[in-house]
């Protein structure tokens, strides 16, 4: 890309910030890249102040020289890239912090020519200079990001639950339900996701953007969304403890659906609850939720677990493993033992024989000396899925994607990455 492209980081401007202009075409750019109508200038506005709330870093690749007659103007970038930083729960509540990556775009017309892989591989070098030890994206295509060593690290589908006689979820209530102005989310959404985050392996915390727009602050236009109803749980105490925010889809919709906003609960109890609740709600015959857990207890709470349509099992969180020794060090272990992993990074990062030796769930990491034999070859990619437990280190080497030394090794592995519960990213970014 040599001498046709310039690339420049910047932070998102304020309003009377002589870089306002340009911050906003980066942001027009992202929409135009994901097929987006153009967005109002109030929209523009809320996503530039949470980009600052969020102090994100945003990257623009730049056309240098003439732009050809009539085409879009130079200060129009061709491609976007934006990173950010917040922590993530790598299991047993320990946090890691995680560069995450998104706002990936690059225009049709120059698109194969290497940009996304500049702005990949130049970002992910600077992190790892840094002392990041993991990296992370949700992509919108699977092909795209296992050549940067990406690996698929959580899962997440949609649901249709019949909210008709079938729905019966046997639970006797440890607290209530109550109904809520939609805008007591600004505040108590961010305590309540806290509470979950610090529970949930796979767990990232969340950008600004999820309270405004759970509380119906940021609707599609920037504007209110009047739509959104919300609901609070209380535990027996009375502190809020779980929300949910939803929407009635019309009566056009049939049969009649309320489709979920966000729901977010931080205890077993405050999670049915609020199933218990939306099964209720008259006048509604289905719930509709995008983000579900694949692995979720409603299932199993319910009489009938068929009124759950279950569709689109999708990959969700990617991981990047940046730096093994460290990542492999954060982690607690439910199991005692060791393990020599040899791990290959075509980027070069992560690459090494590692021995994780695991005493009282405790890690210490060091560079296997020269001529061990590795009980596991893989990977970073392979590393980044199994990383937080979701997927199962025996399905990767029967996939080919790990190579088995020692018989029982894969075994060992999963038993020693597993979690204390089913990992889950309520976070997309
Ligand atoms: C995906 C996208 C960012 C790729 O940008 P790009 O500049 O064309 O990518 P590059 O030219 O740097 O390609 C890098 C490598 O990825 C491959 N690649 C790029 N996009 C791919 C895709 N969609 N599927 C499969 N492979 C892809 C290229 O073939 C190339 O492979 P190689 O270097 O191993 O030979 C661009 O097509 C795009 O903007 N798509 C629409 C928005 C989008 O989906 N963004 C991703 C959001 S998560």
């Amino acid at each position: 890309m040599a001498g046709t492209y310039e690339i420049r980081r910047f932070r998102a401007a304020g309003k009377d910030d002589a870089a306002y202009s340009g911050c906003a075409a980066w942001v027009r750019a992202v929409g135009a890249g994901f097929h987006d109508t153009r967005r109002s200038d109030e929209f523009v506005d809320k996503v530039l102040a949470n980009w600052r709330a969020d102090d994100g870093e945003l990257t623009g690749v730049y056309q240098t020289g003439d732009v050809a007659a009539h085409s879009l103007a130079a200060d129009v970038p061709v491609a976007t890239f934006a990173t950010l930083r917040k922590d993530l729960n790598i299991g047993y509540g320990r946090q890691l912090r995680a560069h995450l990556v998104t706002a990936v775009t690059v225009r049709g017309t120059h698109r194969r020519r290497g940009l996304l892989r500049t702005m990949m591989t130049e970002d992910l070098a600077a992190s790892k200079a840094e002392g990041l030890a993991v990296a992370a994206l949700t992509a919108s295509e699977a092909s795209i990001y296992g050549r940067f060593g990406f690996g698929v690290a959580t899962f997440e589908r949609s649901v249709k639950v019949d909210a008709g006689p079938r729905f019966r979820l046997r639970h006797a209530a440890a607290g209530t339900v109550e109904m809520a102005d939609r805008k007591v989310l600004l505040e108590l959404a961010p305590q309540v996701f806290e509470r979950v985050h610090r529970a949930m392996p796979g767990s990232i915390v969340r950008q600004e953007a999820y309270r405004q727009r759970s509380s119906g602050s940021f609707g599609r236009d920037g504007g209110e969304d009047e739509a959104i109803r919300c609901a609070l749980h209380y535990d027996a105490a009375g502190t809020v403890d779980g929300y949910v925010a939803y929407k009635f889809a019309g009566w056009n919709t049939k049969p009649f659906t309320v489709d979920v906003v966000d729901l977010v609960a931080a205890t077993d109890d405050a999670y049915l609850e609020l199933w218990q609740f939306l099964g209720s709600i008259d006048l509604v015959e289905r719930i509709s939720r995008q983000e579900a857990p694949v692995d979720d207890p409603l299932a199993w709470a319910l009489d009938d677990p068929r009124c759950i349509e279950s569709s689109d099992h999708r990959d969700m969180l990617w991981l990047r493993i940046l730096d093994t020794g460290k990542a492999l060090g954060a982690r607690r272990y439910p199991v005692d033992g060791s393990l020599v992993l040899a791990v290959a990074d075509g980027l070069g990062f992560a690459a090494g024989t590692f021995r994780l030796e695991v005493a009282d769930g405790e890690a210490a990491v060091s560079a296997a000396p020269p001529g061990t034999v590795p009980e596991l070859t893989l990977d970073v990619a392979c590393l980044g899925s199994i990383y937080l437990g979701a997927v199962c280190p025996v399905t990767l080497t029967a996939a080919g994607k790990i190579t088995e030394h020692a018989p029982g090794a894969a075994l060992k592995a999963r038993l020693m990455f597993a979690v204390e519960r089913a990992p889950h990213c309520l976070t997309h970014f």
